[in-house]
């Protein structure tokens, strides 16, 4: 064999171990467009556009006839706006249902109409060069549809078919930029008659970028009727309970990370929102305050129901083998499950006779209008310890972390300036201490549907059906 024949030879070895690389690269490249979007830009951070300093502010909707004034928070309303007024380029928002429009409802509650200015700003964003993206297990909104008349990506997310839950996540991210996640969906009732908890972030590009990869997920499940066995690396969590954001929050020193539910929804390095609770749980030294929409330990899943011990377990830990003082504050409305006193009262009689041991629970019962309808349904989903805040959209009920699609955000502060946990242990404590939360009292199942005769249709919505239903 000479010299050209070798050449030859070699060079037709190149061309097959060539092709096969080609061959093997589009492979590759199909397996991963199966869960990426393609053209989307890659969030590259880095130290200048990853800002360490970071400004928050606590966003309350409080209705208007609750005689609860804002203890250090904002409205609300106004936060939302706010936000609007400083978007540039994009506006991502994922909520649990759309209902913006109160037309109907504006002689009865004059605030409804804070639902539709809402709905008229985000139908403007395009005209002002910003684009709006929604993310929706919603098939068929007549807002949403008009929202895409007006420019808006509306994707939508067939939940049956991925999870058999829901998706229950309530969050928007501005430019990647800033942030607002909390228990408020895009409805009238949540700027007017529901109280409602938020936070808002401003200026932190790091945690949103990191919020807008669970968006981004939610945009790849588009059409899917299954979930992918892998995921993009571009929804890889850049935070978790291991590896948190250090930051400067206010001035103090803090740390955070994003938490996300269910557990099928789980990228790679994604903390679910029950082990970050768990953290939170575990780390408090000295108290726990929780304040719920609803509190049932139970998984309804057909044939049987079961004990859904997660959270449960976690408090009766703390209770009896760390002396924390836990108190929860829970809504009371005629969604209610009845069974939630008494595993309320089960945790509670933990401590009889036990020393350093102490549980309490309260209600909170809605002020009722003379038409009827409740004013201030309690519709928080937060937890405050002595050294960190979980502000999450889940309500503690075992189907929710199980089959909904939720997010929370966990902060810890370090140090003795604690902005952010002292400021929502006095929204605690001022709800604790108002005139609408009654204590539980033993061996007595309060009412929580006095308002007998309140029409079913303005007394909050279906998503409370997170509990098990009458099936139990
Ligand atoms: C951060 O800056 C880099 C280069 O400066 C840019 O490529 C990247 O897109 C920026 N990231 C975000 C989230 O804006
Ligand atoms: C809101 O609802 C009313 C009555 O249902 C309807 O006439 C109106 O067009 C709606 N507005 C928008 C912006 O969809
Ligand atoms: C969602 O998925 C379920 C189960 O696969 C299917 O029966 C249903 O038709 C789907 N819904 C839509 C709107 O595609
Ligand atoms: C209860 O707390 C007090 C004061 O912190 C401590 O002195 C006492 O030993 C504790 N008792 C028990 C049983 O842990
Ligand atoms: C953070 O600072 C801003 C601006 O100074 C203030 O409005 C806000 O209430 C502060 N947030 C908290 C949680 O203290």
């Amino acid at each position: 064999m000479n010299t050209e024949e070798r050449t030859a030879d070699s060079q037709q070895k190149c061309i097959v171990i060539f092709a096969l690389v080609c061959c093997f690269a589009v492979l590759v490249a199909l397996i991963f467009s199966a869960v990426d979007v393609l053209g989307e830009d890659e969030d590259i951070l880095n130290d200048d556009n990853c800002s360490d300093i970071c400004q928050v502010v606590l966003v309350e909707n409080i209705p208007e006839d609750i005689s609860i004034s804002h203890e250090g928070t904002t409205s609300l309303t106004a936060g939302l706006h706010g936000l609007l007024d400083l978007a540039q380029k994009s506006v991502e928002i994922v909520s649990p249902w759309w209902d913006l429009n109160s037309t109907e409802q504006d002689s009865r509650f004059p605030q409804a109409k804070q639902g539709r200015l809402l709905l008229h700003r985000l139908m403007g964003l395009k005209a002002q060069g910003v684009q709006l993206k929604v993310a929706s297990g919603m098939t068929s909104s007549p807002e949403l549809k008009l929202l895409s008349h007006y420019g808006a990506e509306v994707r939508y997310l067939n939940m049956t078919a991925l999870t058999k839950g829901e998706l229950r996540s309530s969050f928007w991210v501005v430019d990647r930029k800033h942030m607002y996640i909390g228990s408020a969906a895009m409805d009238w009732r949540s700027l007017s008659t529901l109280k409602e908890l938020g936070i808002i972030v401003y200026e932190c590009r790091c945690l949103a970028v990191d919020l807008h990869r669970i968006f981004n997920l939610y945009w790849q499940l588009e059409y899917r009727e299954f979930v992918p066995a892998i995921w993009s690396k571009r929804l890889s969590a850049l935070y978790s309970k291991e590896e948190h954001f250090s930051f400067h929050l206010n001035g103090s020193q803090a740390k955070a990370y994003i938490s996300s539910s269910p557990n099928i929804f789980r990228p790679k390095d994604r903390t679910t929102d029950i082990e970050a609770i768990f953290r939170v749980i575990q780390d408090a030294k000295r108290f726990i305050c929780i304040s719920m929409t609803d509190y049932l330990p139970l998984l309804s899943s057909s044939p049987h129901n079961k004990y859904w011990s997660r959270i449960d377990g976690m408090l009766r830990e703390a209770l009896i083998l760390k002396h924390v003082r836990v108190r929860l504050l829970i809504s009371c409305r005629e969604q209610t499950h009845p069974l939630t006193f008494n595993f309320l009262w089960s945790l509670q009689s933990l401590c009889i006779q036990t020393a350093n041991c102490s549980m309490e629970a309260r209600f909170f019962s809605p002020r009722v209008r003379d038409d009827g309808s409740p004013q201030g349904v309690h519709h928080h989903r937060y937890v405050v310890t002595d050294n960190s805040v979980y502000i999450g959209n889940l309500d503690w009920v075992g189907n929710e972390f199980v089959f909904n699609a939720g997010a929370g955000l966990v902060v810890s502060e370090l140090g003795r300036s604690s902005t952010l946990a002292e400021r929502l242990k006095s929204v605690f404590d001022r709800d604790w201490r108002s005139l609408y939360a009654k204590p539980l009292q033993p061996n007595k199942i309060p009412t929580c549907s006095s308002s007998a005769g309140v029409s079913k249709g303005h007394t909050g919505h279906t998503e409370d059906t997170g509990s098990p239903n009458a099936s139990l």
